[in-house]
């Protein structure tokens, strides 16, 4: 699909009042999306597995704009509190969504959101915030337009996240998710995320993530500003070329099962993400001692015990612990005996690879 196939093609709208819910998940790379052109277009192809319990419940009530002008109209609340620093983020969202919702212009908003993770865990919520209010927003025009095919209001909640956090693109459908064109995946679009159409071998299927909470504090340098400095970077050629030689890497690997191939990529994967950093103009570091401590012991561990389990780290300290659902029994005692003693007061989030964003009842 093409950049106008997204453009509103129902009938003409007439505003009312009402609401509407979604919840979305956050989602963890395998390979990295790092560095973007135009608007939030990415550098080099991603593919992500989609969680399941770090989710962003979302209910967007609409009411007819009270102001005149183009300017959105908008409140947040968080966790039933006003959380007015929210509100730019969402302006510039809606900005951005609007020449494909044209309609937007005639309503006033008020989100109310809230996170199964905590606020200030360090976990990004921006994917599944913003993977939320886009399908909030297709929800709404899906009542102007009842006709819109199912494949197009997926492909749109994801056109339209990725306008507002590019990773949010991958937090719509479930399972293994791919953004970003690459030559050898038919249907792979820049523009929004497909859930991967590869071959994908059964234990890749229930796979664990145990999100250990190293550093619970704002980070240094926003992803905002890290992708910036990709622009110059004197690696960035050879990064974006690295990244999609290990998603054609990691086709066979998904293909086979083959838990070692796998293991290899996705370290390096997170490793690189953080040599970039390291390397930009400024220098920076995102990884705390607990961080280094936490990825010797998995590599100890795995070496002792030949457990599958491996680790991948966001642009941030915490590290996601990877390993087959079929080795939760070895693995989650070694996390909670030994990885946790590197955590905040032990934090840490047991997730698991998802089914993707879902519609709820009462919140
Ligand atoms: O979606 P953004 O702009 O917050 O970028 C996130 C980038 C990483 O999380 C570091 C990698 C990824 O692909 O999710």
């Amino acid at each position: 699909m093409e950049e106008r196939d997204f453009e509103y093609q129902g009938p003409q709208v007439t505003p009312g009042s009402g609401s509407v819910r979604w919840s979305a998940p956050s989602n963890i790379a395998l390979v990295k999306y790092w560095g973007k052109h135009g608007v939030q277009l990415p550098a080099n192809p991603s593919l992500s597995f989609t969680l399941e319990a770090c989710a962003t419940r979302t209910e967007l009530y609409y009411y007819p704009k009270k102001q005149t002008g183009t300017q959105p109209e908008v409140e947040v609340f968080l966790d039933g509190l006003s959380a007015p620093g929210f509100v730019p983020k969402v302006r510039q969202f809606l900005e951005r969504a609007r020449p494909y919702m044209p309609w937007l212009d005639q309503f006033g908003f008020r989100l109310e959101t809230s996170n199964s993770f905590p606020h200030s865990s360090g976990i990004a919520s921006s994917a599944s915030g913003m993977a939320a209010l886009a399908l909030c927003l297709v929800e709404l025009e899906r009542r102007f337009y009842p006709q819109m095919p199912e494949a197009l209001f997926r492909r749109k909640a994801s056109f339209l996240a990725r306008l507002g956090s590019g990773s949010a693109a991958r937090s719509i459908d479930g399972g293994l998710v791919l953004w970003g064109e690459h030559p050898s995946i038919n249907g792979s679009s820049d523009l929004y995320a497909i859930p991967y159409p590869g071959e994908v071998h059964a234990v890749f299927q229930e796979y664990h993530d145990t999100i250990l909470l190293v550093d619970e504090g704002e980070k240094a340098v926003s992803s905002t500003v890290g992708h910036g400095l990709m622009h110059g970077h004197p690696y960035a050629a050879s990064r974006f070329a690295q990244a999609g030689g290990n998603l054609e890497r990691l086709q066979d690997i998904l293909a086979a099962g083959d838990l070692d191939g796998f293991i290899e990529v996705v370290e390096s994967e997170a490793l690189s993400l953080h040599a970039m950093m390291l390397a930009s103009t400024p220098s920076y570091i995102l990884m705390k001692p607990g961080t280094l401590s936490i990825i010797e012991a998995i590599r100890d561990f795995r070496a002792r015990t030949g457990n599958p389990v491996c680790f991948t780290l966001d642009a941030g300290a915490n590290v996601h612990v990877l390993y087959p659902a079929a080795s939760a029994g070895e693995v989650y005692p070694f996390i909670r005996e030994v990885l946790t003693a590197y955590c905040k007061d032990g934090h840490h989030i047991c997730d698991r690879v998802g089914t993707g964003a879902r519609t709820f009842g009462t919140p």
